[in-house]
């Protein structure tokens, strides 16, 4: 009843009465103190991704001004639903206690950055954290070390302040790089995955390893290719 109660009042934003749950008086307060917890641990989440866009587009927008190249080409953003958040809780066998929440899961602020080479990928993360207030926290190089069924992305779990009117507090941010046939397996990989509930059929499986491995070749070949090109040993107008 008592997370019934506090999942209705997240999701919905309703309040319920005391009559229609038979809670406590006490009861009833801790769950609007974890409410107000719950909203703001949310909001800081989304600071967080203020935060961070404005770095990147910093730093898109001065390549840009100075012609010199441009390593972005793509950014998104989500801030984790209350409704995800809570089932990942859940999942996890977490405790309702907004500390704990912020501290274990890491990706309830996300953002994803497409590039055009698997180089940029690196050096867009190198950018990043060599700003004195960004914090690695970890990383994850599935470019170097693929999942299993063919995933590639470099994940980041950065800690970024966020100027509250209390003082900077800092905020965890997950931070997703990839080049655009990562970017364009993945997504087509999560379709696939949603759409069978995670059971694929092994036909499918093969069918996305295989085209795992042909945007992998790709990278490498464009790679390849773009590094040619800067390096002058093609001519451009032949
Ligand atoms: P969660 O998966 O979020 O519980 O965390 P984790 O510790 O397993 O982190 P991991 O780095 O494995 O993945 C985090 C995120 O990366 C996911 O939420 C997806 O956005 C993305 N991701 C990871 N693996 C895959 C995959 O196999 N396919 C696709 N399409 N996305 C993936
Ligand atoms: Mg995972």
């Amino acid at each position: 009843m008592f997370r019934r109660y506090t999942e209705a009042t997240m999701e919905i934003g309703r309040e319920m009465t005391p009559a229609e749950t038979a809670l406590t008086p006490q009861q009833i307060e801790s769950i609007r103190q974890l409410r107000l917890d719950f909203s703001q641990l949310i909001m800081h989440h989304r600071f967080v991704i203020d935060e961070v866009l404005t770095k990147i587009s910093i730093l898109r927008e001065e390549s840009v001004h100075t012609r010199s190249y441009n390593p972005i080409e793509h950014i998104s953003s989500r801030v984790k639903s209350p409704r995800s958040l809570l089932e990942k809780v859940h999942r996890r066998g977490l405790p309702l206690d907004t500390e704990i929440i912020r501290r274990e899961i890491t990706d309830i602020a996300g953002i994803r950055i497409t590039c055009s080479f698997i180089a940029d990928t690196y050096h867009v993360l190198e950018l990043l954290i060599a700003q004195n207030d960004v914090r690695l926290v970890e990383v994850k190089d599935y470019i170097a070390e693929p999942k299993p069924n063919g995933y590639r992305s470099l994940h980041a779990i950065l800690e970024v302040p966020v100027f509250l009117r209390s003082g900077p507090t800092p905020v965890i941010c997950e931070v997703q790089i990839r080049t655009i046939p990562m970017d364009f397996w993945a997504s087509l990989e999560h379709k696939i995955h949603y759409k069978f509930d995670g059971d694929v059929p092994d036909r499918l499986v093969g069918e996305l390893t295989e085209a795992a491995d042909a945007a992998s070749e790709l990278d490498r070949k464009m790679e390849r290719l773009h590094s040619e090109v800067r390096e002058g040993s093609v001519d451009v107008d032949s």
